[in-house]
């Protein structure tokens, strides 16, 4: 048993790629400062960069006393700070940028995050252009299709290392689901493909335990707008902020772990995807397979109800808008 597990040991160190650099692109804020601390709490990670406009440097410091191994820098704006916070990282999240206050929807907010993700996307372009790239920031529909034109513009877009993460979305979905059905969260595994804002959030109820929900106009929409609810509490303070740091690492570990050399892991993202190119829709959400080179599969969305059709149609209409104000934002702004 012991030399068993000794030579699995080795065989697996010999493939897995050990050193895994994250950088945290917008660290002091709200979402980066309790990221970056599951990212110190996260043994899979060797090296933790943590960029800011304003206080990284003294995130990382309280963060480096904690007694895990990795090693924690802080870096300012200065003219090389983010270019040396991204060099050599095989993950970059990206949660910098204003968040909402209440009436406000993530559309509102791309005047301000539209330039703040395309610059960060340029120094990524230029100084981790392998990165696996996490955009965290809103509106996702619009700044992943944002960071994916940097990157075309540059000679080094791959679309297998942009992703647009809505993992919150699944995490929001299983807890409200197990309130009302009085189950464990843990055992609610619910699908939700579209996008990251309002009607482009499409959960499909009819692959999940509890297909009655489809026809449930409530819980649906609590799945739609659930982020609206954390805006109206916080009362102008902001969005979501603890449970999208651990949403975002929950991405970050999977992508880790495929990384590593786990096979299996599947992750709703918001990629390049096949499958409305069709309809001229470039980037969807839906349940992807990670590999060590990103994107390893992106799994067809299955059967769907006519009421889960009705929302995808919806879907479609305000995801196809929320895509091309990115890339034209980029032509205008380059
Ligand atoms: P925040 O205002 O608390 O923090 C944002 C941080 O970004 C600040 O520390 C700020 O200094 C920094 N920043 C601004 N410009 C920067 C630049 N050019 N380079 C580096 N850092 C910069 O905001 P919060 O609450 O952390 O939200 C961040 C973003 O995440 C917002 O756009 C919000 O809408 C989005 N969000 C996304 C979710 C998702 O599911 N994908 C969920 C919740 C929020």
């Amino acid at each position: 048993m012991m030399l068993a597990s000794k030579i699995q040991r080795r065989a697996f160190s010999a493939t897995a790629r050990d050193l895994s650099k994250v950088a945290v692109l917008g660290a002091s804020g709200g979402i980066g400062q309790p990221l970056s601390l599951l990212m110190k709490l996260n043994p899979r990670v060797t090296d933790l960069a943590l960029y800011d406009i304003r206080g990284g440097p003294g995130v990382a410091a309280d963060l480096s006393h904690i007694n895990t191994k990795s090693t924690v820098t802080g870096y300012d704006p200065t003219p090389t700070g983010l270019a040396a916070a991204v060099k050599g990282a095989e993950v970059v999240l990206i949660p910098a940028g204003v968040p909402r206050k209440p009436g406000m929807t993530r559309d509102d907010l791309f005047n301000t995050n539209a330039s703040i993700v395309r610059d960060l996307a340029k120094a990524v372009a230029e100084s981790a252009p392998e990165a696996k790239v996490l955009i965290i920031s809103n509106p996702v529909n619009s700044t992943v299709p944002i960071c994916a034109e940097v990157f075309k513009a540059r000679g080094v877009y791959n679309p297998k290392t942009l992703f647009g993460v809505t993992t919150l979305d699944v995490v929001r979905a299983s807890r409200f689901v197990s309130e009302v059905k009085k189950t464990d969260p843990a055992d609610e595994n619910i699908t939700v493909v579209g996008g990251h804002s309002g009607v482009t959030i499409v959960p499909l109820f009819s692959q999940s335990k509890h297909p009655d929900l489809t026809s449930n106009a409530d819980i649906v929409k609590r799945v739609q707008f659930g982020g609206d609810e954390v805006v109206q509490a916080k009362d102008g303070a902001g969005s979501a902020t603890l449970s999208m740091a651990m949403a975002g690492a929950r991405m970050a570990e999977s992508v880790l772990r495929a990384v590593q050399g786990e096979k299996g892991v599947v992750e709703p993202a918001f990629v390049d995807s096949p499958l409305y190119k069709d309809q001229g829709i470039d980037f969807f959400s839906s349940k992807v397979e990670l590999g060590p080179e990103g994107v390893a599969k992106i799994h067809p969305i299955g059967q769907v109800d006519a009421n889960e059709q009705k929302l995808l149609d919806a879907c479609l209409v305000d995801l196809k808008k929320n895509i091309e104000k990115g890339v034209s934002f980029v032509a205008s702004n380059p």
